[in-house]
């Protein structure tokens, strides 16, 4: 059978595209099917991105339903995806034991800094704030800590002459739009070795 991603998100998801645009026509083809987009806040622009390549969204909102609530429906929609692996991007909520436990050794997650020098949130504006020359966006896998699972691919990012934050973003995004699926790949290809070699997954 060939793997079944979840993918999690809370904001604008660009990753997320890229991952889609991969299995559709890129290195993710033939590789693994998108079982669902699933956000943890309604209404962001990743959920409507999802929706018009035609993949299957799940819209939560953690913030309504409280943290017991929201880790019974995350299991729920994964279990109902039929996911065998979560695939974070983008996703703004630590990963609770509960769900780590189910899925260990199967959530990935993408960071953009070197997960040993920064962890948690604003990567881009950490590496500017420390006018970096360069920066490494982190593919790792996810266990209960902050940012502290398994390397599972790194890739740097020069960052010389950028200037302001949005160029250091815009650099850095683009080294993660194409670092994610190709880690993506290997990870799934080393992991599910008999993974049928279907078709790509895509609308049109
Ligand atoms: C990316 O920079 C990713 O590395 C980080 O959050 C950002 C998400 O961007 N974890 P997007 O939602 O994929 O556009």
């Amino acid at each position: 059978m060939i793997p079944r991603i979840a993918i999690l998100i809370s904001g604008r998801g660009s990753n997320m595209v890229a991952l889609a645009e991969s299995v559709c026509s890129g290195v993710l083809a033939g590789c693994c099917e998108i079982a669902a987009v699933i956000s943890s806040r309604p209404g962001v622009p990743g959920l409507a991105k999802a929706q018009e390549l035609g993949l299957p969204i799940v819209a939560l909102d953690a913030r309504a339903l409280g943290k017991e609530a929201y880790d019974a429906a995350l299991l729920l929609a994964l279990e109902q995806a039929r996911a065998d692996v979560v695939v974070l991007a983008g996703y703004l909520r630590i990963v609770s034991p509960r769900v780590v436990a189910k899925y260990r050794g199967r959530i990935l997650n993408i960071h953009p800094a070197d997960t040993k020098l920064h962890q948690g949130l604003h990567g881009y504006e950490w590496a500017f704030a420390n006018e970096l020359a360069a920066t490494k966006i982190t593919v790792h896998l996810v266990d209960e800590g902050l940012d502290t699972g398994p390397v599972l691919a790194q890739r740097e990012v020069d960052l010389r002459g950028t200037g302001i934050l949005e160029e250091v973003e815009r650099r850095g995004l683009a080294v993660e739009h194409r670092l994610y699926p190709e880690a993506l790949k290997t990870f799934l290809t080393t992991n599910y070795p008999n993974f049928a070699n279907g078709t790509p997954s895509c609308e049109s």
